[in-house]
């Protein structure tokens, strides 16, 4: 099996000494000679540059697509939900290269909808907790002691259907689209130890930890994103509209629904809910967490390289709007809670605002009118954010703005 060199080599990269702080969000629209940017075949290049920062710099080098997957459907309930629904499990084991890690997809189509949009959805406690319905497997390895019915770090039979108003499957089905999601810890489970996940089987011969520009978990969860767009576009091609897919997580999640948009067009939305540092909220600045508090907390999240920038946030030749940018000009949609401080909701309104400029060159409404957050309500064009009072969560009242942001871009 033979690593993806397609990525640039670190060569095209400067070393950290001669990155130049910027103290200000760097301005898209300039390219890498100083000029400024006027065409979509000059953003382009610009974009894949950007891609390639990112990776360099803050994510690390996602893992390349598998040569050669299984799947295998565990169970299908073609009555689910009231017979609204039909509910499937899908097993991906990864043949070329061979991991030890399965992921497993838990697909829920609304009946009677032909070619439905779809909602690629990573969830925090397994499949297990989405719906209530038995044959849904546990998850194979660790889950967090924060979900329900956790002992040991196993997931175990208390916590079935304990998120189903987190994912709001039977909402998502009664407007017409489907949710496939998958456990996070599938593919890397949060702990700071990087080796019970997917990412050494990427490293170099006689490589023992992850360094530099080697994924960090967010990237690797991406790539699980990824597995499942491709199991939708193949497998599902006949019952899932491939041209509405979109990309949604909460929190910690959502900086990997964002990260997953922006490194496969395969997305036409991405909704990362509350995402905040490290995904939708500014590196720069001083409001709610930092670029050291994050890397402090979750060594793992991120890579070796990001924490170059533990005090120096403003020698990033990037912040998130250009994450942002990179989706353009597919649609994203920031939504967040008011007492959700940490998360920064206000600078991820400046970070989109900051993104508006790529989404015009390519031609579309970007923010629309909107110019600052209105409680309640979705505002936007193809970039949308929601704010509503409350906490840090993913809720019902969330999810109906998922869908009808979902409504206005893909009718
Ligand atoms: C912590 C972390 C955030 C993250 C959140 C979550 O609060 O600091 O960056 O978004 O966990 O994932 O819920």
């Amino acid at each position: 099996f033979a690593m993806n060199l397609s990525l640039a080599s670190a060569e095209e990269f400067p070393t950290f000494d001669q990155l130049q702080p910027s103290a200000e969000l760097p301005a898209l629209l300039i390219d890498e000679a100083g000029k400024p940017i006027t065409t979509a075949e000059a953003w382009s290049k610009k974009r894949d540059t950007l891609k390639a920062q990112f990776q360099h710099w803050m994510y690390g080098r996602l893992p390349p697509k598998p040569a050669q997957v299984k799947y295998e459907t565990l169970f299908t309930d073609e009555k689910a939900l009231g017979g609204k629904a039909t509910v499937r499990e899908i097993r991906i084991s990864f043949v070329e290269p061979a991991l030890s890690k399965r992921q497993h997809v838990l697909l829920v189509t609304p009946n009677g909808v032909e070619k439905p949009g779809v909602f690629i959805g990573m969830n925090f406690c397994g499949n297990h907790t989405v719906l209530p319905d038995t044959k849904i497997a546990l998850p194979e390895g660790w889950v967090g002691k924060g979900c329900v019915g956790v002992e040991n770090e196993r997931a175990t039979d208390a916590g079935r259907g304990a998120q189903t108003e987190v994912w709001n499957a039977e909402l998502i089905v009664s407007r017409g689209y489907a949710l496939a999601t998958f456990y996070s810890g599938d593919i890397d489970p949060d702990t700071p130890d990087l080796a019970d996940g997917i990412g050494p089987a990427f490293y170099k011969p006689g490589q023992t930890a992850a360094e530099g520009d080697d994924a960090g978990t967010i990237a690797l969860w991406a790539w699980g994103f990824h597995r499942v767009a491709d199991l939708v576009t193949t497998e599902f091609k006949d019952t899932i509209d491939a041209s509405k897919i979109a990309s949604v997580g909460h929190s910690r999640n959502g900086k990997t629904a964002l990260l997953a948009a922006a490194m496969d067009d395969r997305f036409s939305i991405a909704i990362p809910s509350q995402a905040g540092c490290g995904g939708t909220a500014p590196s720069r600045g001083k409001v709610g967490e930092q670029v050291k508090q994050i890397n402090k907390n979750f060594p793992h999240w991120f890579c070796d390289n990001f924490l170059l920038f533990n005090e120096h946030p403003d020698l990033l030749p990037f912040d998130q709007h250009a994450l942002v940018a990179i989706c353009a000009p597919r649609a994203v949609l920031f939504a967040n809670a008011e007492e959700d401080t940490w998360a920064n909701p206000m600078g991820q309104f400046e970070v989109l605002q900051a993104a508006e400029p790529v989404f015009k060159l390519l031609g579309t409404s970007g923010l629309a009118e909107a110019k600052e957050p209105v409680m309640n309500q979705l505002v936007g064009g193809r970039l949308g954010f929601f704010y509503r009072p409350g906490k840090h969560s993913m809720s019902t009242t969330d999810w109906t703005a998922y869908l009808d942001f979902a409504d206005q871009q893909w009718k």
